[in-house]
């Protein structure tokens, strides 16, 4: 039977038909006035969802772009950074704050596991350190990092902005900017916005916004805050080509997002990523994650003794699910399953049931129906 492959990777995520609908329209001229209102409703409303009184920028770009602009302008040329690795995005931070010309020192944790909030704020104590970057979700280990936690402990140090890496956790885990102390949030539109993958979108808080002005010319240019915040503030203003119907798709993802509510939307992702990490182990998988602090995005899935990681992968697609490998260390050790975004019960379940049929055809046999009737169990309660 030829199955339609769900895109259970963590990132892009399924696109619903409105949004793709959003994605398809004739691409109008940015000068174009109604193209110009959505655009600054959109940032306004990203603003409004994520709770600061500074700037929302989106732009094209991937998430890594989003990295690079969070830094690039909060710090400059020798300044004291620290980075809190929890997997292979934070480590991503720490070669992009060293081809900076930033003094790095890193605070990384065994995968799986966190860097404990007393640690960061003893290494905050030992350095003025300009900025400390977090993962809020690190996708190579499904690690969800104690941000509110983190954000109480850097308010304490005036000088050190905390630039947190959202791509695997906005829209999904609670981030409210001013309240948590996040000065910069970085993130992407194809993960939990569940949108296709193009642009890169970074919320300022106030002190961030002075810091930058405070560091007068900087070295980048395309990702450089004082360069787009006046189109930002004002879009029929021109600095480089907004990628026109992807700001649309970003609006029509907002406007679900308020239609569903985002403190229920933040409810949803955890009920879901706890029905799918039950049925998961009912099925006799283990999670790389801590218990504790297991993301709601996504689970990182380790095969049982004699599962070929290649083999698993290919027969799950052909049953209708396409899943991502391990990386690093984990790579043919694990897959990562995406459960984030505009996802529903449909997609939890023909996924549960896929991995099913896929086990089964790799010779555990007793395993149909295991998965969906805890995963439906758990939604259900
Ligand atoms: C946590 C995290 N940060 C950064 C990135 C990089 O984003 P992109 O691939 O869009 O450049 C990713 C991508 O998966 C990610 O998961």
């Amino acid at each position: 039977m030829k199955n339609r492959k769900l895109v259970m990777i963590p990132g892009p995520t399924p696109v619903v038909r409105s949004i793709q609908d959003q994605m398809g329209r004739e691409t109008v001229a940015f000068g174009d006035p109604d193209f110009i209102r959505d655009f600054k409703e959109l940032i306004e409303d990203l603003k409004d969802i994520f709770k600061t009184k500074g700037q929302a920028f989106v732009l094209a770009g991937t998430g890594t772009l989003a990295m690079e602009m969070g830094i690039a302008n909060v710090v400059k040329e020798g300044d004291e950074v620290l980075v809190v690795s929890h997997g292979f995005f934070g480590d991503r931070y720490v070669e992009l704050c060293e081809r900076k010309g930033l003094k790095v020192d890193v605070l990384e944790s065994e995968w799986g596991k966190i860097v404990p909030v007393e640690e960061i704020e003893k290494k905050l104590q030992e350095k003025n350190y300009k900025a400390i970057t977090v993962t809020h979700v690190d996708t190579s280990t499904g690690v969800c990092a104690p941000l509110k936690e983190i954000g109480e402990v850097v308010k304490k140090f005036e000088d050190t902005l905390l630039v947190v890496d959202g791509v695997c956790a906005t829209a999904a885990e609670p981030e409210y900017l001013d309240d948590m102390g996040i000065d910069v949030l970085i993130t992407g539109s194809q993960k939990a916005f569940g949108v296709a993958p193009g642009l890169a979108i970074v919320l300022a808080g106030p002190k961030a916004l002075e810091r930058r002005k405070s560091l007068g010319s900087i070295k980048d240019y395309y990702v450089d805050f004082e360069k787009w915040a006046p189109i930002m503030e004002d879009p029929s203003k021109y600095f480089g080509t907004p990628p026109v119907n992807l700001i649309w798709a970003l609006k029509e993802s907002l406007r679900i997002i308020k239609e569903e509510g985002v403190e229920n939307r933040y409810k949803r992702h955890i009920k879901v990523a706890r029905a799918m990490q039950a049925a998961l182990e009912e099925l006799g998988f283990s999670l790389l994650a801590e218990k504790e602090y297991r993301a709601v995005t996504l689970s990182n899935v380790l095969y049982m003794d004699g599962i070929e990681d290649g083999e698993f992968r290919k027969i799950l697609a052909e049953e209708g699910a396409v899943v991502a490998g391990g990386l690093g260390q984990y790579a043919g050790k694990m897959f990562r399953l995406g459960h984030m975004g505009n996802i529903d019960i449909h997609d939890l379940v023909s996924t549960m049931s896929a991995i099913e049929r896929t086990l089964y055809r790799l010779g555990i046999k007793d395993v149909l129906g295991k998965g969906v009737g805890k995963l439906t169990e758990e939604l259900l309660k």
